[in-house]
């Protein structure tokens, strides 16, 4: 199953950084010689309509494939009316299902017009979504539609007893994009009028060989490109060439760019290194469902990747469980802990549920504006955690007023918990004070100098919106600006397992048999704000940093200044959490492409260097840790109270 493995460690580590897609900066050749090497701008590639988090409504979460066309409309018809769609909840997508098998020899996909019933055609072989599309416009919505990226779909890899699935031939029943990819596209986006496309994965991980289905004769067999618990065994670079594939076709269907993609392999494949260069949105792990602890698990597979998402490309935990299971009606302190983790990590807020049969309750929570408005918040920042334990979280956003941030402080345990936020975790003026806004109440609490206590019952949270002075006030540290630092080369040589997400019981095959669901999502290792990437504090020979950027070495980092600032500050280091003691590290500072400022080639016993750059007019900051020496193990680097100041303008308030 590993033989597509055959990556060198430092083709790796260029796929990590998104350099054999695009080479945006010098050659690709010089590129591919030297991940490290400047490029001179900013090199993330903009596509799709995604300037926000996507919002909107999926069939799956509420339906499974038991989705037909008058369930679908009945939970538009709710989002017109009650207002949601005014809030922002536009794209009504229509997830596994809806397919009845792919006409030969034309390759045609036909529409199982027995349940959308506006596909009919007298000659059934010419079926068509758009009456349905045409319907969901006018009535001021947008249409999405679902594929799988290999030839089958996931309900037939995973049927459920009751699944509506494909019918007809091997070759009939093939109804993903795979060898289809300009036909079904064109299909999808020119002929019938979509508007967002979702693309499963499961075409490369359940129809391998030795599947039981497979073997019977039922599927054509498709290599196990996907091994989703073996991120070694997993074809990285295959399958984001498939994606990237999809992404190239829908730029030439869609030139002005109205259209939204959303990547959904589960997590898998390091897509945390490239979704970024791929699609608008990714999937950050496997599915959500009812459970708190499967919430936790999808919360945490985004919440330490605050440097991968931004305006255009989002990290997507999963649709809203909001109205099932422990996010019912009958549990509201936790429905609303869910949806305000939701928004403030900038997740797509894409609904799941029956909104048919949704109480005022539930809609309350889904409509609640104040919340909304962070998740849409312009400048596009994911939160950062600034208080960390198993039990309670403290995440903080930036919002696009630079005095204004967004705060949910969420009780992860089963006890009650009396939860202290301080200035310094929201990077206030310590002796300013704080106002504070309750956003599910949409009320003025009272303002607080220094820190302020709030008692939270388990599995509830507090959403506010607190407005301060910063603690830097002509400037903005980076940790404070996520969504406009990209991260071109992370430094990882070996993709390892993330061992932070929560790994709930009841995952893989529904049962506690076997051993147990074990860290399986790549991405440790990854940059972070106010973090080693290991999820240390920031420290260089003992002194603390509460604000910085963590990162491996031979990483580079590319920082949109858009010529708003006049310096750069940091003071740097090998961390004292590096695993590695016996090399040096050089960090250099690039501005559009210029050597700006460098250190000495530090070691692990060198004191912090002060870094400092005039950045006056730059565009592109790009932050360079370069390692000198053999490294046998991973060295961390400190860009420590990394800060851009002086700011010429109304800096970091515009995105
Ligand atoms: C899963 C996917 C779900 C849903 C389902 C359909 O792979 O993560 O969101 O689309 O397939 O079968």
């Amino acid at each position: 199953m590993n033989s597509g493995w055959r990556l060198s460690s430092s083709v790796l580590v260029m796929l990590a950084a998104g350099l054999l897609a695009v080479a945006p900066g010098g050659t690709r050749a010089a590129q591919l010689r030297d991940p490290l090497q400047p490029a001179g701008h900013w090199t993330e590639r903009n596509f799709g309509d995604a300037p926000r988090p996507p919002m909107g409504w999926n069939s799956w979460n509420a339906f499974h494939t038991r989705i037909d066309e008058a369930k679908l409309l009945g939970s538009a018809r709710v989002i017109v009316e009650s207002g949601l769609r005014d809030l922002g909840y536009r794209y009504i997508n229509i997830d596994d299902g809806w397919w009845l098998s792919r006409h030969q020899p034309d390759g045609r996909m036909v529409v199982r017009a027995g349940i959308f019933p506006s596909a009919f055609n007298r000659d059934p072989d010419r079926t068509s979504f758009r009456p349905l599309v045409d319907q969901l416009h006018a009535m001021h919505l947008k249409a999405g539609i679902y594929t799988d990226i290999g030839r089958n779909s996931c309900s037939q890899g995973y049927p459920q007893p009751d699944s509506l699935l494909p019918i007809g031939t091997i070759a009939e029943r093939e109804v993903g994009l795979y060898g289809h990819v300009h036909q079904d596209l064109a299909l999808y986006f020119d002929e019938w009028g979509f508007d967002y496309i979702k693309v499963d994965g499961c075409g490369l991980n359940a129809f391998a060989p030795d599947r039981p289905a497979v073997e019977a004769g039922q599927f054509r067999a498709f290599p196990a490109y996907v091994v989703p618990d073996s991120i070694n065994q997993t074809r990285v670079a295959k399958i984001r060439a498939l994606y990237t594939e999809v992404r190239d076709e829908l730029i030439r269907l869609r030139p002005a760019g109205n259209f939204v993609f959303s990547i959904c392999n589960w997590g898998t494949a390091n897509v945390r290194a490239w979704g970024r260069d791929v699609g608008n949105l990714w999937r950050t792990s496997d599915d959500i469902d009812g459970h708190w602890a499967r919430m936790l698990y999808n919360f945490d597979s985004v919440a330490t990747r605050e440097l991968y998402s931004g305006p255009g490309h989002w990290n997507d935990p999963d649709m809203l469980e909001v109205g099932h299971g422990d996010f019912d009606a009958h549990h509201l302190a936790a429905a609303r802990t869910h949806f305000a983790l939701w928004a403030i990590e900038d997740a797509p807020l894409i609904i799941g549920l029956d909104l048919r049969q949704a109480p005022q309750s539930l809609l309350d929570v889904l409509g609640a504006p104040e919340v909304i408005a962070v998740d849409q918040d312009p400048a596009g920042n994911q939160g950062v955690i600034a208080y960390d334990s198993d039990d309670l979280e403290i995440i903080v956003k930036q919002l696009a007023k630079r005095d204004q941030k967004a705060v949910v402080i969420f009780n992860r345990g089963t006890e009650p918990v009396k939860a202290t936020l301080t200035a310094a975790q929201l990077k206030f003026a310590v002796d300013a004070p704080i106002a504070v806004r309750d956003l599910w109440r949409r009320r003025d609490l009272g303002p607080f100098v220094g820190e302020t206590t709030f008692s939270l019952a388990p599995r509830a949270s507090m959403m506010l919106r607190v407005t301060g002075r910063p603690e830097l006030r002509d400037g903005v540290y980076l940790s404070e600006m996520p969504a406009r630092i990209y991260v071109a080369a992370d430094g990882i040589r070996a993709l390892q397992a993330d061992p932070q997400i929560h790994r709930p019981v009841y995952m893989g095959d529904g049962t506690t048999r076997g051993a147990g669901p074990r860290p399986a999502l790549a991405g440790w290792g990854g940059p972070r704000a106010d973090s080693t990437p290991y999820d240390n504090v920031l420290r260089l020979r003992g002194e603390t940093f509460r604000s910085g950027i963590g990162a491996l070495a031979n990483s580079r980092l590319e920082v949109r200044a858009l010529g708003e600032f006049a310096r750069f500050t940091a003071r740097v280091g090998v961390d004292d959490s590096s695993l590695e003691r016996a090399t040096r590290v050089r960090f250099e500072v690039y501005g559009d492409g210029r050597l700006l400022a460098q250190s000495p080639k530090l070691a692990f016993t060198d004191p912090p260097y002060a870094l400092a750059a005039d950045v006056k007019g730059v565009d592109t900051i790009e932050l360079i840790a370069r390692e000198f020496g053999d490294a046998h193990a991973p060295t961390l680097v400190t860009w420590g109270a990394a800060a851009l100041t002086q700011a010429v303008s109304r800096a970091a308030e515009t995105p």
